[in-house]
């Protein structure tokens, strides 16, 4: 539900702020204000100002920040369906996309389908990540790869704002593959297409920031450089999919650039940690890539922690790599697959996922930010992780900023 003046009561306050307890008190309170939180705590210390506020009882429920998904790719036409028993019979996904199949077959459809037919085919992804408590979704183009397909995508990822309660960010993914008219002629590519589609996207405002496929089977660090160079004239802010099958140096790269994130990363190293360490950019580790591939290189999640780079986690939604909705689930496939801690998972889809979309007013529970929050039918915030297919989601609640 939208929430604009209300006052949130008897809930238990997982709040995310960093360096707070993990386990949340009952007895908690959130005031909100036209959307906004304007104070959380104990009941007991309500300020008297808030005190006239209309009360919704949440039951002793647990309270956190509304989730929110830092990478998806829920805009596209088609679905790879073909690929995934391909895969089963053992072709590996550069195999398939190097046959011409992969990301070049949902350009295909995705530039045969008109903006409506995306965004009809995106609500329903977009409705089954907000049923699980999302707010924030963050949507690439990237299966345009021709000027006009590239902004139509972003065109829909926008309009989905306005026909849900949801905050969309998006990201121009221009450098996600090589067009088939462009087959083995990237430069070429870059230069006359995605530089241009960028700034023409950018110049509509659909651009919030700008990706990459940093990798064998797209481009290499010297095209990707070019393209983070038109983004940081344009003063957009950057992010890249790195070191997802191979290493190529790029989360160094995009670390260069002052990236918000690097996305995937199962094949950084060291330097690469050092690197997003030193720049602040968040690991975007996402299990739902790595278990739909059958990969087995892990992402190295205790470098990462040692050297204190937050990590996010999304789904990757995607129709190849990782046609998975769920947040929950790549909750619980961060810490199966992973070993990050059910702790670690929720402030992956809280608060260090808005640090991966450059947000600083939502992913906690703080005065000023956003009321989107969402109540849990869970006594413990590890079981948000814990279980397996099961949205024990009670009520998710939109800041109504209007
Ligand atoms: O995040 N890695 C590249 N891009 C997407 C996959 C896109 C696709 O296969 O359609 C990803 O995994
Ligand atoms: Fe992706």
């Amino acid at each position: 539900m939208k929430l604009r003046d209300s006052l949130l009561m008897n809930a238990k306050l997982a709040t995310m702020q960093p360096n707070r307890p993990w386990a949340p008190l009952p007895g908690g309170a959130v005031a909100v204000e036209a959307g906004r939180i304007a104070w959380a705590g104990p009941l007991a210390e309500l300020p008297d100002r808030f005190a006239s506020l209309e009360r919704q009882d949440l039951g002793g429920r647990l309270l956190t920040p509304a989730l929110i998904d830092c990478h998806s790719h829920i805009i596209h036409g088609g679905d790879r369906a073909a690929e995934f028993e391909m895969r089963l019979l053992g072709a590996s996904y550069e195999e398939v996309a190097r046959a011409g199949g992969g990301i070049v077959s949902t350009v295909t459809a995705t530039r045969a389908a008109s903006q409506q037919q995306l965004i009809d085919a995106a609500l329903p992804r977009l409705d089954a990540m907000l049923a699980e408590g999302v707010a924030t979704v963050e949507v690439k183009s990237g299966y345009g790869l021709d000027l006009e397909t590239e902004l139509t995508m972003l065109r829909a990822a926008r309009a989905l704002a306005d026909l849900r309660p949801v905050r969309i960010v998006t990201s121009f993914l221009g450098a996600h593959a090589v067009p088939p008219e462009y087959k083995d002629r990237p430069d070429a590519y870059i230069d006359d297409i995605c530089i241009p589609a960028l700034r023409a996207a950018h110049a509509e405002g659909l651009v919030d920031a700008v990706d990459g496929f940093c990798e064998g089977i797209a481009f290499d660090p010297d095209q990707i450089a070019r393209v983070f160079d038109v983004a940081k004239a344009l003063d957009l802010p950057v992010k890249l999919h790195a070191e997802q099958l191979s290493n190529l140096g790029g989360a160094k790269l995009a670390a260069s650039y002052g990236a918000l994130s690097a996305d995937h990363i199962e094949y950084l190293d060291e330097a690469g940690v050092q690197a997003m360490a030193k720049a602040g950019t968040t690991a975007v580790i996402l299990p739902g890539a790595f278990y739909a591939l059958r990969e087995t290189q892990m992402p190295p999640i205790a470098l990462l922690r040692e050297h204190n780079v937050p990590m996010a986690l999304a789904t990757d939604c995607n129709p190849g790599s990782s046609p998975m909705v769920s947040l929950l689930l790549a909750m619980n496939m961060g810490c199966t697959l992973f070993r990050m801690t059910p702790q670690e998972a929720l402030a992956g889809v809280t608060r260090n996922a808005a640090r991966a979309l450059g947000l600083s007013d939502c992913g906690t529970i703080k005065a000023g930010n956003r009321a989107d929050l969402a109540a849990w039918n869970v006594t413990d915030p590890a079981e948000l992780a814990y279980r397996i297919g099961f949205n024990p989601l009670h009520q998710r609640f939109f800041g109504d900023l209007k």
